[in-house]
């Protein structure tokens, strides 16, 4: 078995994306992380067929989660220790976003591949280093959008792409939304309904976050943390905006903030799987909370299948994902490689690559265990959205 995503530890690398996992690799996992789900794939057809090469943006983004996490976790040691946050070193901690920022500038991933964190504990680090990263890829790929749109209708063709936004106040934003949830951490764990009181205090978690940090960090960051719940249909908490009221980095940061809690399966219990938390968000019966635009580029970055993984058809046969599809990362580049009992082919008799778009003959089923066969339903026809439910849990708090 070859393990998909790179697992990591208060944002270092523990074990590579790539890596083949030995038997101890695997004892180990399962004693020390017993809630954890990786993906992983046969290394079987490696040199025979050509995959996409996706290390590139495995690296950016270690990089740049590995970066805020490790700055988050000395924050929140800072808040271990009693020492205030209103005394951090703003200065110091613009100039780092600011760097990350013109690194992943520099490096340009065109896919978000996220990895997999072990620390149950540090989530409240971890989770930061995410919603970072991919509100920093739909933030760069809108900009662009903004940029090109302006190039078109404007003569100022000499202005530089990047002088409409600065993404720093974004990525601030984005790595403090949930400094509220700090002091309320113990109730990740809790194994019991919450009290009327600790309800009152996550609602309050927004408001009571951005109050934490210093005078002078930034504005438009903290006034990203105060409306990171709001939703698209004015549905939010705490004030129910609706999105015309909502700035592009609120609606850009809701969108990362709910798709790594919704994925975020060591914390939750009911946590899903990044295709099914991708379909629900862009087609699915949740799509109404979130900016419908910027749902379409998010889906572009995400790819829920990794390169390697292994589609059941519907007609039994088996796919190996070659390349993705950055227009619709449901419907990826395969070849098909296994016949209906599990063996297989010879090369000369595998088949394609094919574009599961193009060929639409060919459904893929299964992901793994994982029933798939929603990613050709689309509820905008199918059937109307259910009414938002009463919250009885932290992960419904965080998602949809
Ligand atoms: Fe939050
Ligand atoms: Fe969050």
């Amino acid at each position: 078995m070859k393990l998909f995503d790179a697992l990591m530890l208060r944002g270092r690398v523990l074990l590579h994306a790539g890596r083949e996992l030995t038997q101890d690799d695997v004892d180990l996992l399962r004693t020390k992380y017993a809630r954890l789900s990786v993906r992983v794939g046969e290394p079987i057809l490696d040199d025979v067929l050509e995959f996409e090469d996706d290390s590139h943006d495995r690296e950016v983004a270690n990089h740049a989660t590995g970066t805020i996490v490790r700055a988050m976790t000395h924050v929140r040691e800072r808040f271990a220790a009693r020492a205030s946050l209103r005394e951090l070193n703003v200065g110091a901690l613009h100039a780092s976003v600011g760097q990350v920022v013109e690194y992943i500038k520099g490096n340009r991933p065109t896919a978000a591949l996220l990895n997999s964190c072990l620390d149950t504990q540090s989530y409240l680090a971890e989770h930061p280093g995410n919603v970072f990263y991919l509100s920093m890829l739909l933030g760069s790929a809108v900009r662009e959008y903004v940029a090109t749109e302006r190039d078109r209708q404007t003569i100022a063709k000499a202005l530089r792409p990047d002088f409409a936004i600065s993404l720093t106040p974004l990525g601030l934003g984005a790595m403090f939304i949930d400094i509220g949830m700090l002091p309320l951490e113990a109730l990740y764990q809790a194994d019991r309904p919450l009290t009327g009181a600790e309800w009152r205090a996550v609602f309050d978690h927004p408001n009571a976050g951005a109050d934490m940090l210093p005078d002078e960090f930034s504005p438009l960051g903290k006034m990203i943390i105060k409306t990171h719940h709001e939703n698209f249909d004015g549905t939010g908490y705490p004030d129910g905006l609706p999105g015309n009221k909502l700035h592009i980095f609120t609606r850009i940061v809701r969108i990362a903030d709910a798709y790594d809690a919704a994925t975020a399966r060591h914390v939750y219990p009911s946590a899903k799987s990044p295709a099914q938390v991708l379909w629900e968000m862009t087609v699915g019966p949740y799509r109404q909370y979130y900016d419908p635009v910027l749902m379409k580029v998010f889906a572009r970055l995400i790819q829920p299948f990794p390169i390697g993984a292994k589609l059941t058809l519907t007609d039994g046969r088996q796919a190996v994902v070659v390349r993705y599809n950055r227009q619709n990362p449901f419907l990826p580049v395969v070849v098909i490689a296994f016949d209906r009992d599990g063996n297989r082919l010879p090369n000369d008799k595998l088949q394609g690559p094919y574009s599961l778009e193009q060929r639409r003959d060919l459904r893929a089923r299964l992901f793994g265990e994982e029933d798939i066969s929603f990613i050709y339903r689309n509820t905008l026809v199918d059937s109307p959205p259910p009414r938002p439910a009463i919250m009885t849990t932290l992960f419904e708090a965080a998602f949809p």
